[in-house]
Order: C-alpha cells, then structure tokens, then sequence
C-alpha cells in the first residue's frame, strides 16, 4: 500500500496519523476525566501531567498532519455525496483541525500562567505567558468549554463514519482503513 493518498484511498501515512491522533485523543480525555475524579492526589497531578504531554503531542502530529492533508489528493468518496453531507463533513473537519490545533496552545497557556514547570517527557517546554493565575483561570473555563465541545464533534464524526459504512454502505471509512489482503 503506497505511502502517499491516491485517488481511490488515504495512504499509509494518513491513516496512521488519523488514527494515532484518534487513539491520543481518546487518552486525553480518559486522563483529564480521570485527573477530576481522582481529586486532590499524587495519582491526579500524574493524570494531568500525562494529558498535558499527550496533548502536546497531538499538537506535533497536527502540526505535521495539515500540510501534508493540503498537499496531498483527498480521496473520492464513491458513490459521491449528496451537497449537504460534504457540506457537513467539511465543516466538521474543520472544526476538528481547530480543536487539535487550538486545544494544545490553550492547555500550555495554562500552565505557562500557572507559573510551575512545564515538562515534555523531560524535555524542559519554556512559558508562552507570564504567570497570572487569574488568567490561568480564565483560559481553564475556555479549554474546559471548548474541551466538552469536543466531545460532541467527535461523537458526531465518529457516528458519521459508521453511518457511511453500515447504513449508506460506501468506501467512506473502508479507504480510512489499512487495506486487507495486501
Ligand atoms: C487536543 C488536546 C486537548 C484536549 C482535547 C483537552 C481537553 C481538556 C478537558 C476536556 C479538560 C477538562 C476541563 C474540566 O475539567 O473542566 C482539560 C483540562 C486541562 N487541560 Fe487539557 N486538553 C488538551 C490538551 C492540553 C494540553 C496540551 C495541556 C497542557 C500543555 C492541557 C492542560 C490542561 C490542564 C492544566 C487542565 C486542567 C485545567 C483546570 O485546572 O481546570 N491540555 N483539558
Ligand atoms: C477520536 C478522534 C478523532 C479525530 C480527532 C478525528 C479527526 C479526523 C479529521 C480531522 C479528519 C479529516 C481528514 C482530512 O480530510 O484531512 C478525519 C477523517 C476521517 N475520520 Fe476521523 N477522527 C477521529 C476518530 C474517528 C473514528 C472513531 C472514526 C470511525 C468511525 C473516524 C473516521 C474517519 C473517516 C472515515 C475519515 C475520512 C472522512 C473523509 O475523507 O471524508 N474518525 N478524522
């Protein structure tokens, strides 16, 4: 299977971006659920740590993972969509886009303004804000919100890739997937 997207499906290197980023997100999120409920505890700062670091590298993967979305063919979707679904499915991966890319710089301006040490798998990450924990606040209630927006976006993304292969039955998500048989 080739590296690159042909006309008919994603290449390897989209594929493994799409769902390595898939896989990330969702521990994001299980770390930050898992960071509240645990409460004020060594185990929750450990949660948060790990979904700082893995958010941060969401960041990196997007950052690689949009200029070559914008330099590659997108493949054809087969039967073609209706104009409202493409509609649909443009906007939402836009919005997803935004939320990879925006998330990550929200969280660091957190910690930036919280003032303590910022770690990256022991890689020291400098502050982008002067500390400020009223702004720290501020930009915790943005990301919380737009955090929970997330959750929505990709239960919608996620139903629709099912939709498209169990109900409307065309290649939507097959060309998403690694190819079988070679
Ligand atoms: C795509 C990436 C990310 C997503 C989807 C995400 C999502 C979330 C969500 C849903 C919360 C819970 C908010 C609440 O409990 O109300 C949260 C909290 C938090 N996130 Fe992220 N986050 C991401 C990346 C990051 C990064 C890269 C950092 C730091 C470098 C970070 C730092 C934090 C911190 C410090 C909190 C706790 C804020 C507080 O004190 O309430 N996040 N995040
Ligand atoms: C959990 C986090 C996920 C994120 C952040 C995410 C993000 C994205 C993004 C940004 C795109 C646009 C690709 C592009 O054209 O540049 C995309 C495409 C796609 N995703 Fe996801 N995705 C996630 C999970 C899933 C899941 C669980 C499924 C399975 C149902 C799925 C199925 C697909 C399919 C089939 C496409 C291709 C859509 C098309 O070309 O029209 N994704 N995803």
């Amino acid at each position: 299977m080739a590296w690159r997207n042909s006309n008919e499906r994603y290449g390897t290197l989209s594929i493994s971006l799409h769902w390595l980023t898939a896989l990330l997100l969702v521990a994001v999120y299980a770390l930050i659920e898992l960071h509240d409920a645990l409460g004020r505890t060594p185990g929750a700062r450990a949660a948060e740590h790990w979904h700082s670091m893995l958010g941060l590298l969401v960041w990196f993967l997007t950052l690689i993972r949009l200029p070559l979305r914008l330099l590659q063919p997108v493949p054809a979707i087969q039967p073609p969509l209706v104009f409202w679904q493409r509609r649909l499915a443009l906007a939402t991966h836009a919005a997803l886009y935004i939320l990879l890319l925006f998330m990550p710089v929200l969280g660091w301006l957190i910690l930036s303004a919280e003032g303590g040490e910022i770690t990256f798998f022991g890689l020291h990450v400098p502050p982008i804000h002067a500390r400020d924990r009223d702004y720290a606040a501020t930009v915790a209630e943005v990301h919380g919100t737009i955090g929970n927006i997330g959750y929505a976006l990709i239960a919608l993304h996620t139903a629709a890739g099912l939709f498209h292969h169990y109900v409307q039955r065309d290649n939507t998500l097959s060309r998403m997937l690694p190819k079988r048989g070679g």
